[in-house]
């Protein structure tokens, strides 16, 4: 097998994609819509689940966007309609007086909620804003934990931001979708995902501080090093990752309300051996050791990046950190293991798996050289098991939420 080229984004597809998605806003609403908006997934580098415990993350965008086609209206009306062969199907209507979280009027308990949440949202925060009409279209996979979710969101939050007038920063827009998806669609996320799709730039990966949000844009030239980043999408998603995802986050506030503190990024690296013997819960000291040591392991990465000679290091502390997820904070897979395992036997520099867990994807960091026998590796090693070729695509850092027509 070869890396996957279906899943490229060039500019020219990217162009395509916005003349698409006008013509599918006028078959769908018969006008023309007032302007398009990307917005990306991501992968994140490494800083995994550290982003609701105030730590810190290191996540870049990828060119994969979801695109926003939407004209603005005033008469309190919410019409939504997705071309993606995913979710195809009729407009989703919704007036915006009947928007309310959880199980109450105006859920459609769908990929609609996303969008719908992001409006209900802005409204509760004071905004005015009126009613729109949003025709979707994206090329970031879907269930492949590269944050598709967010994508839509953040495009859906920087359109009804312009459409309306709001003027709305993008930090600020990203705090808003985090909202929608905690309050309204309900899953209990944190930052990381929408800050990244909203605030991202092309050739850099995002240093964010999830407690205040300070950020800090770290570039990211791999191709200068002779060295990719391969994203490797197992094409598996667990049943049980939302329900284990909430778990994990509870049993980290248990830990730093064990420790006094009141978030587990306040537990330094020095003190972690005895902040551990201060815990007697063998599952929360392992959640705990996990936190603070992968925070540790985001300053350790950044300060390779920071001098060009010292890159290819940061290769053992994406193992690290898998190791960590696998063992201690136990949100791994088998067929996230096998992608690291047969990555590393392969010659790859480092690998782990990123995002929430459970399934999803993969990340590896290798020489130019080492890519194709790397994906042969990958490709034999899922045959050998009885599982699907997983799909693996190279990450160029790309641009954060912005209007593209
Ligand atoms: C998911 C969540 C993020 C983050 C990661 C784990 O992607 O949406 O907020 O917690 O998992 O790092």
């Amino acid at each position: 097998m070869t890396v996957d080229d279906t899943t490229q984004v060039t500019q020219a597809t990217q162009v395509t994609q916005v003349t698409h998605v006008i013509e599918g806003f006028r078959e769908v609403y018969g006008r023309a819509p007032d302007g398009v908006w990307a917005a990306p997934g991501r992968v994140n580098l490494i800083g995994e689940h550290t982003d609701y415990n105030d730590g810190f993350v290191l996540p870049f965008a990828l060119p994969h966007t979801t695109l926003a086609a939407v004209a603005h209206r005033e008469d309190g009306l919410l019409r939504l309609h997705s071309g993606s062969p995913d979710v195809p199907g009729a407009v989703v209507e919704v007036r915006l007086a009947e928007l309310a979280p959880g199980r109450e009027a105006g859920r459609t308990d769908g990929w609609a909620d996303y969008p719908a949440g992001v409006m209900w949202a802005l409204r509760e925060a004071g905004h005015p804003v009126g009613g729109a009409d949003l025709h979707f279209a994206s090329t970031v996979p879907h269930g492949a934990g590269l944050s598709s979710s967010a994508a839509l969101e953040v495009a859906t939050a920087l359109a009804l931001n312009e459409v309306h007038g709001l003027d709305i920063p993008p930090r600020e827009l990203a705090v808003l979708c985090r909202h929608a998806e905690n309050a309204y669609v309900g899953a209990p996320t944190g930052i990381m995902d929408q800050m990244a799709s909203a605030c991202c730039t092309a050739g850099h990966a995002l240093f964010l501080d999830t407690r205040d949000f300070s950020q800090r844009q770290v570039p990211f030239d791999l191709a200068a090093h002779g060295l990719r980043l391969l994203v490797v999408d197992t094409r598996v998603t667990h049943a049980h990752s939302s329900g284990e995802y909430g778990q994990r986050r509870a049993g980290c506030e248990a830990g730093a309300a064990s420790l006094g503190v009141t978030a587990l990024r306040d537990v330094p690296y020095a003190e972690l051996p005895s902040a551990l013997d201060r815990l007697d819960d063998a599952e929360i000291r392992r959640l705990v050791r996990h936190v603070v040591t992968e925070n540790e392991r985001v300053k350790r990465t950044i300060a390779l990046l920071a001098d060009t000679s010292s890159v290819r290091a940061i290769g053992p502390i994406l193992t690290e950190s898998h190791a960590s997820l696998r063992d201690d904070f136990r949100v791994s897979c088998a067929e996230l293991d096998l992608v690291v395992d047969t990555a590393l036997a392969a010659g790859a520099l480092g690998a782990r798996m990123t995002g929430g867990g459970f399934g999803g994807s993969a990340i590896v960091l290798a020489d130019e050289s080492a890519v194709r026998p790397l994906t042969a590796a990958l490709d034999k090693a899922f045959t050998t098991a009885g599982l699907p070729a997983p799909r693996v695509f190279p990450a160029l850092p790309s641009r954060g939420a912005h209007r593209m027509a």
